[in-house]
């Protein structure tokens, strides 16, 4: 992608002009299963990708693709509900140019989240992982290439990139809500095949917690602009090394939709006690 700061400016005014809003302080991306969240948003506008300039299409079932303006948790909102993987064949910039976008109309906060496999064994398919720390084992990096200054600094400082607020008041919510409370590493792999026997116990080696096709590059630039990041992964199915079973996407989306009314009540109650 060329000329991505002044791409980000174009997409930006076309959203103000679009919407009649601005100063959203908070940006939601919506994950595999979850975009039903976004019925919980009161909404001012609704705007489909393929209307928004230099925004991809969203490829893959489980996401709707579009973007919504409105109120989540007392706070002014823009969302995506679907977002844009590295494995639907984009580039890197390109899957996380909406953060640029949200960045550059006032959002301060990012809540991620996505469908994961759980690879610690104590966890079990349904349960929220609050992520503290991440791997990107995709293979790429979003910023790759990128020079342009205006664009936020070129080497990124990563020794805390997930908010520490942002962990606290949603294990809190956890504690209340009196749910298992599980915290960890996210490792990034490209997809879209999912792992062997013999990766998964390479990813358990390696640290990871948990696995997943997306949302670290869009952190990665999250990080760049200077925002503060949440990121709540849904594990679907949990990836035994030594009895591996088949993980189907159907199950995946059918967990995460199950999940989603408590990741929901999660977000809601660590967001109203957050400070933007
Ligand atoms: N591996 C990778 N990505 C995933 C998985 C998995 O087991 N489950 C949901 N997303």
């Amino acid at each position: 992608m060329n000329d991505i700061f002044e791409k980000v400016l174009e997409t930006r005014e076309f959203l103000i002009e679009r919407t009649g809003t601005t100063g959203q302080e908070l940006a939601l991306i919506l994950g595999t299963g979850l975009g039903d969240l976004a019925d919980r948003i009161d909404t001012l506008a609704e705007i489909p990708y393929e209307d928004i300039p230099h925004f991809c299409a969203s490829t893959v079932e489980g996401h709707k693709g579009r973007l919504i303006f409105g109120t989540f948790a007392g706070k002014r909102v823009v969302a995506m509900q679907g977002r844009f993987h590295y494995y639907e064949g984009y580039k890197l910039d390109q899957v996380t140019f909406p953060v640029r976008v949200f960045r550059a109309l006032g959002a301060k906060f990012l809540v991620v989240n996505s469908a994961a496999g759980g690879l610690n064994p104590s966890f079990n398919p349904g349960d929220i992982m609050i992520v503290t720390d991440h791997i990107n084992f995709i293979g790429s990096n979003p910023l790759t290439g990128l020079k342009d200054p205006r664009l936020g600094d070129r080497f990124p400082e990563m020794s805390r990139v997930y908010d520490s607020e942002g962990i606290l008041e949603s294990s809190n919510a956890v504690l209340e809500i009196g749910t298992p409370l599980r915290k960890g590493v996210y490792v990034a792999v490209s997809g879209p095949s999912l792992e062997t026997p013999a990766e998964t116990r390479l990813l358990r080696m390696l640290g990871a917690d948990a696995v997943g096709m997306s949302s670290v590059p869009e952190v990665i630039t999250a990080v760049q602009v200077g925002f503060r990041v949440l990121f709540l992964a849904v594990i679907t199915n949990v990836n035994d090394p030594d009895k591996m079973l088949p993980v189907s996407l159907s199950e995946v989306i059918t967990t995460a939709k199950l999940a989603g009314p408590l990741l929901l009540r999660i977000l809601e109650t660590a967001l109203k006690r957050i400070q933007l």
